[in-house]
């Protein structure tokens, strides 16, 4: 049996999640989803990483003491995930006694081996990505990501000696080792290894009291980026020792957007190696979404919130809706007018009234669903597997819609309302042939729309017509 691990990042706690962090989880959702359906021993791990000075101070301001502040916040990400219909195996929390353990291990073991040291940081830090920055990565001494100039730090800290392993990790991913896709984000980090030199990392904080305190100097508290990174083995219920790996390790796939490309490919693979422990076959780095065009931000006042989609779209509406909207590798832009446009032309009048006319009409001329001979369907919807080898999520339901499409021209050009009358016996054969086709639509859309995945084999079972997705 193969395995498959998947994993999320693990989103932090000092706000709710919104569309974007649904997006990741929902399309890790419909990988674990399609490997359990192929029968691979599947795992999929998300979370919640709660340490570190952004969440103290979002703690702060909500009045709740840093724990209670976390413990209300995870709470809220559960009910998302649960009325997204989340799959997961798996949520980590950063808080865990267990993980708080395991890191503590590392950096011992860390230490003890002398890939930690003591030194001196001063550099411009990001709180809100709660990363140092190099100047070349701001924009007029702003951090792009969050349009706010860094902070300037300068404290005693430990160091991780990132630095050695430039030329390992360089070699990993050209010899796709450690593979990163799409192709154009793993040249994009053959380039940065090629053009700057990897520098030691702090991995210790003396003024932030938030977090892991480092087991060898208690004064400090472990960075909360390497407390982060380690969930995706704790998550496992590893203890921190490097030659009791979990069997499900390393993950088939790390999905995350392009944010947090960088640390997972410079600072993760190298703790890896530095305790000897194989990397994750793959990272898999999606887009970003914008609304109308801009950046979803709180200030702004534009953030979708996922709720407010599964109150006007339902809940399989949310998910198709979402993976839909970014392509292979690309960012995409949403609006609610777009998305409510969408809703309406691809599962109400689509998918939707598919259903409900092919059903009414087969009734007509009795034909019982359950019995129709091409029930089975006709293998129409091709290459699924290879595309979802590719990780080509909105491609495949664009395939599902052609099929969905060319059924309305055929139900249209052969007017088989008139041939119901007309021609029941070739009305019989055609609405077969469509009976076919929707019951391999209802096939192909389990990962991605598990309900109505299960309501389409229900009325196909039944011959009962029930409303899929009401006009919005
Ligand atoms: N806590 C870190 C990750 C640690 S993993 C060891 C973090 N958290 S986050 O809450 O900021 O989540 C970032 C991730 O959320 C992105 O990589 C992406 O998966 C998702 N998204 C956040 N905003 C998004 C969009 N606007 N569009 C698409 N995905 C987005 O970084």
């Amino acid at each position: 049996m193969k395995k498959f691990y998947i994993t999320t990042p693990i989103y932090y706690v000092n706000d709710k999640a919104h569309c974007g962090h649904a997006y990741t989880t929902i399309a890790a959702d419909v990988f674990a989803r399609y490997h359990r359906l192929i029968g691979d021993k599947t795992f999929f791990l998300t979370g919640l990483d709660e340490h570190g000075q952004k969440v103290s101070q979002a703690a702060e301001k909500s009045g709740k003491s840093p724990q209670g502040f976390c413990d209300k916040q995870a709470e809220s990400f559960k009910k998302a995930w649960q009325q997204l219909n989340i799959s997961n195996n798996g949520f980590l929390r950063t808080t865990d006694k267990e993980h708080e353990k395991a890191v503590q291990k590392v950096l011992q073991i860390l230490w003890d081996k002398k890939f930690i040291y003591k030194g001196q940081y001063q550099g411009l830090y990001c709180v809100e990505c709660e990363q140092y920055k190099t100047k070349n990565q701001l924009i007029n001494g702003k951090c792009p990501e969050h349009q706010k100039e860094p902070e300037i730090m300068s404290e005693e800290c430990y160091f991780f000696k990132l630095s050695q392993f430039q030329k390992e990790l360089l070699d990993k991913i050209i010899n796709n080792i450690f593979i990163i896709e799409p192709e154009s984000r793993k040249n994009e980090m053959i380039s940065f290894f090629k053009n700057e030199k990897l520098q030691d990392v702090s991995i210790s904080r003396k003024n932030v009291q938030w977090g892991i305190s480092l087991p060898f100097d208690k004064s400090h508290t472990c960075y909360v980026w390497l407390d982060a990174f380690l969930n995706y083995l704790t998550g496992l219920c590893w203890e921190g020792d490097s030659k009791k790996l979990p069997d499900l390790w390393p993950p088939d796939v790390q999905l995350m957007a392009k944010d947090i490309l960088r640390v997972h490919s410079t600072i993760w693979p190298g703790i890896l190696l530095a305790l000897g422990i194989s990397l994750p076959k793959k990272l898999f780095i999606h887009g970003f979404f914008t609304i109308n065009g801009q950046k979803m931000s709180k200030s702004l006042g534009n953030v979708i919130w996922p709720e407010q989609m599964v109150d006007k779209f339902g809940v399989d509406g949310t998910r198709y809706l979402l993976i839909s909207s970014l392509s292979y590798g690309k960012d995409g832009d949403i609006s609610w007018q777009k998305l409510t446009e969408k809703y309406n032309a691809d599962l109400a009048n689509g998918l939707g009234n598919l259903v409900g006319r092919v059903i009414g009409l087969s009734q007509k001329i009795g034909l019982q669903p359950v019995t129709a001979p091409n029930a089975a369907g006709k293998i129409r919807i091709k290459d699924l597997d290879k595309l979802f080898q590719e990780f080509k999520l909105k491609e495949i339901l664009d395939e599902v819609w052609k099929q969905i499409n060319w059924a309305d021209k055929f139900i249209e050009k052969k007017k088989l309302w008139d041939l119901v009358k007309t021609n029941p016996e070739q009305a019989k054969k055609d609405l077969s042939e469509l009976l076919g086709l929707i019951s391999e639509i209802g096939k192909a859309i389990t990962p991605f729309l598990p309900e109505t995945s299960e309501k389409i084999s229900q009325i196909l079972k039944t011959g009962k017509i029930q409303a899929l997705f009401p006009r919005v």
